[in-house]
């Protein structure tokens, strides 16, 4: 199976710099079933640990990999600051193995579009379910087809100031999407007063999915109580027009 070479150095310097926390709504949606959790908690491509150290510090249970060594560098150094020592690996979630078991799983971010083709979805969901125990939930977002770019073939950008003066771009160009596969080139470049300093690209890939589609996957593979949640809010009830939809599902 081929793996990505994905968030790479400037892409993690980018993505802690644009979210370097999760947003209140989402921390505190998910922290719902992290506090109803009746033993190990596990968040799989937990990248910078914008939701897994808080979560930590708040007393949970929590474990957390994820495949990109500098994701989890960028993990590593906040938690150095402030004294915490997580328990994460890095490990792509198609090996880790299945020893351990966990009462939740949970994905925020839609990062479980990430894996584009039916195959390795079938693949990461047999995983997540044999990681969890029996009675266990796996909680997790998803982008629908309704999640389309607006400004299709239009370089757009944003930058941020480090604090060594320096300026850190991201420039993306979104492609029309093809088969529900939505692409964004990606270039990330450091600049200094006056030169690029380095230069990164992205062929950043997502799937995007059909109102029902998740729902059958998960119920192949085994889930059982298989809810739709609107992003990220326990009291809406979800349109089948929305652009991000969460799911909730049984071991
Ligand atoms: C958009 S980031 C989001 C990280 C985290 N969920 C958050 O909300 O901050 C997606 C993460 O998934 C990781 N990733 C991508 N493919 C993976 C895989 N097959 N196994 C494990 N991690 C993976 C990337 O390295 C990246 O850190």
């Amino acid at each position: 199976m081929n793996k990505p070479t994905l968030y790479l150095n400037l892409c993690t310097e980018f993505f802690d710099a644009d979210k370097p926390i999760a947003s209140r709504k989402e921390y505190a949606f998910f922290y719902h079933y992290l506090a109803q959790a009746q033993g190990k908690i596990l968040e799989p491509m937990c990248g910078t640990g914008r939701y897994l150290i808080p979560y930590l510090e708040e007393g949970f249970d929590i474990a957390g990999f994820d495949a990109s060594p500098f994701m989890l560098k960028a993990l590593h150094d906040k938690c150095a600051h402030k004294n915490l020592k997580p328990h994460v690996w890095e490990q792509f979630l198609e090996d880790v193995p299945t020893i351990q078991k966990y009462n939740l799983i949970f994905i925020p971010d839609s990062s479980f579009c990430l894996f584009l083709d039916v195959k390795q979805i079938k693949t990461c969901l047999q995983k997540i379910y044999s990681l969890l125990e029996a009675g266990g939930t796996f909680v997790f977002d998803v982008e629908t087809m309704y999640a389309v770019p607006d400004k299709v073939g239009v370089w757009q950008g944003k930058a941020y100031k480090k604090n060594d003066g320096n300026i850190i771009m991201c420039s993306t160009l979104p492609l029309p999407i093809e088969n529900n596969i939505a692409t964004v080139i990606c270039r990330y470049e450091l600049i200094n007063q006056t030169e690029i300093v380095k230069t990164e690209m992205e062929y950043f890939q997502i799937k995007l999915y059909h109102p029902a589609e998740m729902d059958a996957l998960l119920k192949e593979v085994g889930f059982s109580d298989i809810k739709k949640i609107a992003a990220h809010d326990h009291t809406v009830t979800p349109s089948p027009y929305d652009y991000t939809v969460v799911y909730e599902c049984k071991k």
